[in-house]
Parts: C-alpha cells; structure tokens; sequence
C-alpha cells in the first residue's frame, strides 16, 4: 500500500518538524499550547532544524559541482531566517531594494552570493545593488539591460549580468505562480535574449557572465526543470561560440511540497537528489557554477500558523470554524485556492474516536473569501480550541497585511527545547505610527 501524508507523523525518513507527543502537537520539543499560552494568537512557529535541514539537503544534492543556493527572501524574509540560512553558507535570491537591504542586514558579507531578479528593479535599486556588488543581475528586458548599462558606467562598476530568459514550458501549477510562458511578464524570449546578449556583450560596463530562468513555483514534476534547463544550455553553447564568457547557470527556484495529506508521504531528500541529478546532467562537462533559488521548498513545510477557534457557528446545514487568524495572515487559501492541512494541536480522546465533521474554517475579515479551508472534514471542534495551519512557512507572513486593522502576529523560531521571539507581535500603536 502508497504510504500517504495522513498525520504530520506519517513515516519519513527525516522527522517532520511538527509531530505529536502524548496527543500534544509539538514543534520539535515544544508543545505548541505552550508557546500559545506565552505568546497568543494568530501565531507563526518555524523549526529551525527543519529549514537547516532542508537547505542541507539541498547543499547535498548540488555537492558534487560548484554550486550557491541562494534561498528566496520572498518566501520568508525574518531576519533571523536569513541569519540561520546564511550562516550555513546560502546566497539570496533577492527581487526589491528591501530584500537586498534584509539581506545584507542578515548577513554584511551575503552581497558575494545575492542574485537580484524582477521586472520593475527602479534606478535606485540597481545603484543600490551595483554599490553591494551581488554577485549577478538577472536583467528581465532590453530596458531594464540599458537601465543597468547606465549605471554602471556612472558608478564606474561592471556588474556581472545575466538574462532571465522565458524557456516557454509550462510548469503545470497554478496560473498564478507560473511564469515561464511567453504571455507571462517575466524574462525575454529566447530569440530575442539571444539579440539582447550580443547587445550587452558590447557594453564595456557589462559583465555577460550567466543565463537564468524561473518557470514557475510549486512544481511537483521534474519534467519541466529537465526541459528548460536542457534549453538554457543549448542557448549557453551557443553564447559561448560567440565567445561570450557565461560561467553561471541560474535555474531559479520552483521545486513543489506536498501540501495535501493524500499525496505520497515525502521523502524531501530524494527528491532533491532526483532534481539535482536533472538540473546537473543537462550541463555536465560545461564548467558552469549553478544557482539555485529554492524558497519554498526550504520553508514551507517547517512553519505552521496557530490559531484559536472564537466560535462555531451553524448556517443552515453548514457548519462554521470561526478563528482569529484571517487572510490578512495567511493569503494562500483565498488568493490561490491553496490547501493546507489543519489539525487540532491538542488531540482529545472522545473527539478521535467521534464520527469527523465537514467544516468551513473562515476568518473574521469581512470577506468571503477569507477562509482557510471549505467543507474539511475535522475531529469535532470546540470553541477555544487551537488549529495548527500546517505547511505555513512559506508565503504566508511574508504577504501578510493589515487589512481589517489587523496587527500582524508575532513568530516564534524552536530550536530544540529553546523557543525564540523573532517577530514581537504587532499593537495598534504600530499600525497608526505612520500617520500620527
Ligand atoms: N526565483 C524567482 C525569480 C521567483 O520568482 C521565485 C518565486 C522563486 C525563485 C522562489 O520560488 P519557490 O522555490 O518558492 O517556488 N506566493 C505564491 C508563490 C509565488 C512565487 C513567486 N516567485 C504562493 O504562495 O504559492
């Protein structure tokens, strides 16, 4: 029989950063209600042994070539996130000013490993990151290459630069998230990239040093990697004749996390392993120095988003979980109809054994579409419990907001037995500071 995801202690072969232990969910030796009680809700708990895991699993598969994983500050940008990250060696991916900024905040010595991709990088940003000298500007059109060209010659600088080319394979995930298709905004066409690169290479301020590509995120299937990379490399030999001197192959980030609990139970490791053996034949023997921009494929499953049950509310036959975590705090369900498991952080015996019931869970926003998940089928639920949003690290505080005058929670990193504040929770004082 397929092993699946059915509880987070479904078998694995590197522990899940949240298991239960005497029906008490706990984040690696933390029971939850316990920080819960510290600290309140909404609230963001992170393991930090998962996320050095993951990014050591990653180092592992990349290990035989000469490689930088530059973690995705979008997927989550805490400080001390970057500063676990970076003191174990990653590079950041970066696509704003202020990335760059969290980045060298982490980090004073990560500008050697930033890669700075976007489409809309301002003036300002670009002189930001030519006076940090990232290691590549991964250029998204011919504006954006004269933009760079400019500023460069003015600062006198000669960033290493890269095209963030559109390999026009479809990545097979959300439309939302996918991006390597021609009617997305990102990167240019391989025709006109090749047109772009002889332009460049012309320019005394311009270091043509690599190629890129991002296809998409959430992507489960190494299918579309081994398509894209296969033809970034062709589109490198062919730089390469023209004796352009491209020694970085930037193949972005994207590598998927199994969200639902009926999906085969993940064994993380080979699956980076089965990407890296992917990504690496498509350039073996090119002597090229790869960038990976994994974001969250490193942070997602090691996150989760507690909250607590504020009422139970019956409409006709529909049954509501009313809880105090909204979509200002966690956007995926409502933005891309994404699913996260949710369970009861403390397991109680008769609610186990009793027959499951079909919940909506929604937030207090005054939104329909503010809700965490439709017609789930729960252990019975009663006011005042707490849920555990499972798979929550990634993309979650990151694009949390204020909608509503909705403080943002606090996060709390779990190292061991040692849990840390690396968020305070936010008060109504910070969110009218800005215009008193
Ligand atoms: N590199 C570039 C250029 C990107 O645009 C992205 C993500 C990444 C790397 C990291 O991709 P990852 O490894 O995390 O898949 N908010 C959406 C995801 C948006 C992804 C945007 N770009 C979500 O919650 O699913």
């Amino acid at each position: 029989m397929k092993k699946t995801k059915s509880s987070p202690e479904a078998a694995s072969p590197r522990p899940p950063a949240f298991l239960y232990r005497r029906d008490q969910l706990c984040c690696e030796d933390v029971p939850l209600a316990q920080l819960v009680k510290k600290h309140g809700t909404p609230l963001y708990v992170y393991s930090a042994s998962a996320i050095t895991q993951r990014f050591a699993q990653f180092e592992k598969a990349f290990a035989g070539v000469p490689h930088t994983v530059c973690y995705s500050v979008k997927a989550n940008s805490n400080l001390q996130i970057l500063r676990l990250l970076a003191k174990r060696g990653a590079g950041f991916d970066v696509v704003s000013g202020g990335e760059l900024q969290r980045a060298l905040r982490a980090d004073r010595g990560a500008a050697e490993r930033v890669v700075f991709s976007g489409v809309g990088k301002t003036g300002e940003e670009i002189e930001a990151a030519l006076r940090a000298g990232i290691l590549l500007f991964n250029i998204e059109s011919e504006s954006e290459l004269a933009a760079v060209a400019q500023r460069a010659a003015k600062l006198k600088k000669r960033p290493r630069v890269a095209l963030r080319v559109n390999p026009d394979v479809s990545a097979g995930t959300h439309p939302y998230i996918s991006t390597g298709l021609h009617e997305h905004k990102f990167g240019v066409p391989v025709v006109e990239a090749l047109r772009l690169y002889r332009q460049a290479a012309r320019e005394k301020w311009l270091d043509v040093a690599g190629v890129s590509a991002h296809i998409g995120s959430q992507i489960m299937d190494v299918t579309p990697f081994r398509d894209a990379i296969g033809l970034l490399v062709d589109m490198i030999r062919e730089l390469q004749s023209e004796d352009m001197k491209i020694r970085y192959l930037d193949v972005g980030g994207g590598l998927g996390i199994p969200y639902h609990p009926h999906t085969p139970a993940d064994d993380f490791g080979a699956r980076v392993a089965e990407y890296g053996q992917v990504v690496m034949a498509a350039c073996s023997g090119m002597n090229l120095h790869l960038l990976l921009e994994p974001g969250r494929s490193i942070v997602g499953p090691a996150g989760t988003l507690l909250t607590r049950v504020v009422y139970t509310k019956r409409n006709e036959g529909k049954r509501f979980l009313v809880v105090d975590a909204g979509m200002n705090d966690l956007i995926r369900p409502s933005l891309y109809g994404a699913y996260h498991e949710i369970v009861p952080v403390s397991r109680r015996a008769a609610a186990m054994k009793a027959p499951r019931v079909s919940y909506d869970v929604v937030g207090p926003i005054c939104e329909s579409g503010d809700f965490f998940a439709r017609a789930r089928e729960l252990p019975p639920i009663e006011e005042g419990e707490l849920l555990a949003i499972l798979d929550a690290g990634a993309y979650g505080m990151s694009l949390a907001s204020n909608y509503n005058s909705r403080p943002c929670s606090a996060e709390v990193l779990v190292t061991g037995r040692k849990a840390q504040v690396i968020r305070r929770r936010e008060s109504f004082r910070d969110l009218v500071r800005m215009e008193e």
